[in-house]
């Protein structure tokens, strides 16, 4: 073979950095969730036996690729005796020895960590929130145990505290899945699967669904919102009381129009599907609880960002435009319409 002259070393040198370069700004531009960034001391646990594994295997790829690169060199065939055979080995007990039991050694330490690890995921707290995990296509149905408080595609949760999650399914295998917080867990009909984990720090994280479970499996997607202890608890408050703190003055076109959107809303019959504040019978759970919608930067399960009351609209008229394959069905709602349910909705902070 003929040795690479040194300015085609040094080009391809450059070349492979620059290739490693631009997959590092990939990955750094690859928005969060990322299972590596552990924020729960479940995904942690599952992260820590992710790197274990892999730092294993990467010393196991390099010393078997290292010798059988070293071998090919070294004992290549060369001059000056091109034809002449090297000298024959069969069978060397000690080596062979050798290369049985240490794989063995270590794949007996990997299951003793997996189960270890294992061992942590299933541990669950003796308290905690718990909360009932519905997956239907194609949105997540939460119900909160204790307060009886439901949401869609929302799930708020107290930083710092165990969540205890019994995880099943309406229709088909869905899977549950907040990358930063716990490992993906398969929603089953007909079965109860248990997870528990716990948010570190305060902030948003993003879940989805892991499992293809039909023509709206993309958009199957969630918010986790970690807050503290006390906005939980006021949280869940405006959620049951419907966040009926209605501040109609302060909406664009006032209490009047406030009025106006909230006899639409019953006449379009949004409550046999939203539970609406402040609605009568309008105690729907196949949407979206809607107290505190206003106050919601994502709408749509995390999918329309909201702004404010113009993104809301946007989203009511013609939601399969901004969303392909949503529950949430076009009504045909005028301008003006819309404009007025929006003016209700705005008063449920
Ligand atoms: Cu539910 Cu994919």
């Amino acid at each position: 073979m003929h040795r690479l002259r040194p300015v085609t070393r040094r080009l391809l040198g450059a070349a492979s950095l620059a290739g490693l370069s631009s997959v590092a700004t990939a990955a750094s531009a690859w928005a969060a969730p990322w299972p590596l960034d552990p924020s729960s001391p479940t995904s942690r646990a599952i992260s820590e036996l992710f790197w274990l594994t892999l730092i294993i295997a990467a010393i196991v790829f390099l010393l078997v690729e290292g010798l059988l690169i070293f071998s090919s060199l070294r004992f290549r065939r060369r001059s000056p005796h091109p034809t002449q055979e090297p000298p024959q080995i069969h069978g060397n007990t000690r080596l062979e020895v050798m290369w049985a039991i240490v794989p063995a050694l270590i794949l007996i330490g990997l299951y003793g960590m997996s189960v270890r690890t294992l061992g942590v995921l299933n541990d669950t707290p003796s308290s905690g929130v718990h909360v009932q995990v519905t997956a239907q296509q194609f949105q997540w149905n939460f119900s909160y145990t204790d307060s009886g408080v439901q949401t869609v595609n929302d799930l708020h949760i107290p930083a710092g505290v165990p969540i205890i999650f019994d995880v099943t399914s309406k229709d088909v295998i869905h899977s549950f899945w907040v990358p930063e917080l716990h490992g993906k867990i398969d929603a089953n009909p007909g079965r109860v699967n248990h997870i528990w984990f716990q948010a570190d720090k305060l902030g948003e994280y993003r879940g989805a669904c892991a499992e293809l479970c039909g023509p709206g499996h993309a958009g199957m997607l969630f918010t986790v919102t970690a807050v503290s202890q006390s906005d939980f608890d006021q949280w869940l408050q405006s959620q049951k009381s419907g966040g009926a703190t209605a501040a109609s003055g302060q909406v664009a076109g006032g209490a009047a129009a406030a009025d106006a959107g909230k006899q639409l809303i019953a006449q379009k019959g949004c409550g046999s599907c939203h539970m609406i504040p402040g609605v009568s019978g309008a105690v729907g759970t196949v949407g979206p609880n809607l107290g505190g919608v206003a106050g919601r930067t994502k709408i749509a399960g995390g999918a329309v960002s909201n702004a404010g009351p113009d993104d809301l609209k946007k989203w009511i008229v013609d939601p399969p435009s901004l969303k392909p394959g949503t529950a949430m069905p076009k009504l045909g709602l005028t301008d003006d319409e819309a404009t007025k349910i929006v003016a209700y909705l705005e008063t449920l902070k």
